[in-house]
């Protein structure tokens, strides 16, 4: 929980309709059924509002799970030519590629580890969007640097740890303070570094949102 009324908050944003195609709607059930981790309901709207607004050509996605959000994105991007995204986690993988088939969108599926890809993946990306390994956040920051269109934006996701990223480190458990420095390293560096205009928006677990223009020179 974000803030006191979060949860009532929710319920009042969902009683205004936001439709997904039957197709898409699907994936999701089953995804949520299945405990996959697959973006909130108020980050879904957003995604598609930013879709809608920046209509990206070409979007980069770390974290493809089954592939909901890569086919929410295609959906609501009227301009898409190509979406990459990549997931390393076999069953995954496999049910991704299923569902990408159902679908006509122009989706270019990688199967491996994201740092690795990362390093060795060409082009330019006016989208991306930061959803794989919490702790890995700060290096897929730095493999995607080069990657970035002249003008672009990051998303990244489950930047507030359902709250966690508030406290000091010291008060939570051992096992949470890795991705808990991690995720402060990332914000760091998007907040410091001027190429950057950024914020975290308290929407789902926290979205980091940054739009970047390369300087000249
Ligand atoms: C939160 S889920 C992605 C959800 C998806 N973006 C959605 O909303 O439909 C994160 C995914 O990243 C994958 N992942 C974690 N570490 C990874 C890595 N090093 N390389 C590639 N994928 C990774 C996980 O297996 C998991 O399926």
């Amino acid at each position: 929980m974000i803030f006191e009324d979060y949860d009532r908050f929710q319920d009042f944003l969902r009683s205004y309709p936001f439709k997904l195609p039957d197709e898409l709607y699907q994936i999701k059930k089953k995804a949520l059924s299945d405990h996959v981790p697959v973006i909130r309901d108020d980050t879904q709207r957003f995604m598609a509002f930013l879709m809608k607004l920046i209509s990206p050509e070409r979007i980069l996605e770390i974290g493809t799970a089954v592939g909901f959000s890569a086919l929410l994105m295609a959906n609501f991007d009227d301009d898409l030519k190509e979406l990459v995204t990549i997931e390393d986690y076999e069953p995954r993988i496999r049910e991704a590629r299923a569902n990408f088939r159902r679908f006509d969108a122009p989706v270019t599926f990688l199967a491996g580890d994201a740092a690795d890809i990362l390093e060795n993946l060409d082009g330019k990306f006016d989208f991306v969007f930061i959803d794989a390994a919490k702790g890995q956040y700060p290096e897929y920051l730095r493999l995607v640097g080069p990657l970035l269109a002249d003008k672009a934006v990051i998303t990244a996701d489950n930047i507030l740890q359902d709250g966690r990223i508030l406290e000091p480190k010291e008060a939570l458990e051992r096992r949470d303070r890795t991705i808990h420095k991690r995720i402060r390293a990332y914000l760091s560096d998007i907040m410091t570094d001027e190429s950057f205009v950024s914020t975290v928006l308290p929407v789902g677990d926290g979205l980091a949102v940054s739009a970047y223009r390369r300087k000249n020179g």
